[in-house]
């Protein structure tokens, strides 16, 4: 039994031949189907069959996304743990009935904003503990992928970084948190609505559905480009039926930060 995690970047043009390769060696692959997701499940689909692979489709657990329960980053970590565990029942009874080797393909790259592996984690630990030792264990292996801070980066042709400088990677839920304990060059994704006041002199690098033909991009000082990027957004949205948006935000220079 085996599981392989796939990293297939932003779409079928950023599947590397490492990863294509292991694709084609796989008997099928598993993939959430989510009621407002099917785009992405679209996407997998394709990849799945330019590589001769079936796709199993797998109605993925609801999560609580009610805002009175789910507030706080505990109530919201116990929300994603629940949801976790439903996700690898479902996954476990498909390896369960299928056996093999199975695939998941992870949009962009499974390090990033991505429950793949520890969903593997505990479908490895609890085949190990329901099977029998003389069984083989279930074995599972990751391949990287483009992520969508990559794709911002390369489209808007930054480093996401100053020179010699970190860069800190969070989410726009935790990002007036990380600015109050004096980040100042971020990289937001799992964005919701954009909220930029108090920012005005900042710089952004804002990218949307990119690598898709609804790719939607802008940058410039915060107060100068907020309209337009409210504008590229919906415009976004409106073309493919869905959106999905990240950006750089850095501070003002300093004499001390710049260049
Ligand atoms: C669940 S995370 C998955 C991230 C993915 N594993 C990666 O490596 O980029 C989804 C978030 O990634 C970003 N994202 C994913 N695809 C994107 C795209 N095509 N264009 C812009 N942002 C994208 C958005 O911030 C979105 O909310």
């Amino acid at each position: 039994m085996r599981v392989r995690i796939l990293g297939v970047g932003m779409g079928p043009q950023h599947v590397t031949p490492e990863v294509a390769d292991a694709l084609r060696g796989c008997d099928y692959v598993i993939a959430a189907q989510k009621a407002d997701d099917d785009g992405l499940l679209a996407a997998r689909r394709a990849i799945a069959a330019a590589h001769g692979v079936e796709v199993v489709a797998v109605p993925d657990p609801a999560r609580d996304r009610d805002p009175s329960s789910t507030a706080t980053t505990a109530e919201y970590g116990v929300a994603v743990r629940d949801w976790h565990a439903a996700r690898v029942d479902a996954y476990a009874q498909v390896l369960r009935e299928r056996g093999g080797t199975a695939a998941f393909l992870v949009w962009g790259d499974p390090s990033l904003y991505d429950s793949t592996i520890r969903v593997v984690e505990s479908l490895a630990e609890q085949w190990t503990a329901q099977h029998q030792p003389a069984h083989l264990p279930l074995e599972y292996d990751v391949l990287p992928g483009i992520s969508a801070p990559q794709l911002l980066a390369a489209r808007h042709r930054i480093v996401l970084h100053r020179v010699g400088q970190p860069v800190h990677i969070t989410t726009a839920r935790r990002l007036r948190d990380d600015i109050d304990a004096g980040q100042r060059n971020l990289c937001v994704m799992l964005t919701g609505t954009l909220d930029l006041t108090g920012l005005d002199d900042w710089s952004i690098w804002w990218g949307a559905n990119l690598g898709t033909d609804s790719e939607e991009l802008v940058s410039g000082r915060v107060a100068d480009v907020s309209a337009a990027i409210g504008d590229a957004r919906a415009r976004a949205k409106d073309a493919a039926g869905w959106v999905m948006d990240v950006y750089l935000l850095r501070g003002p220079a300093t004499h001390a930060s710049a260049p």
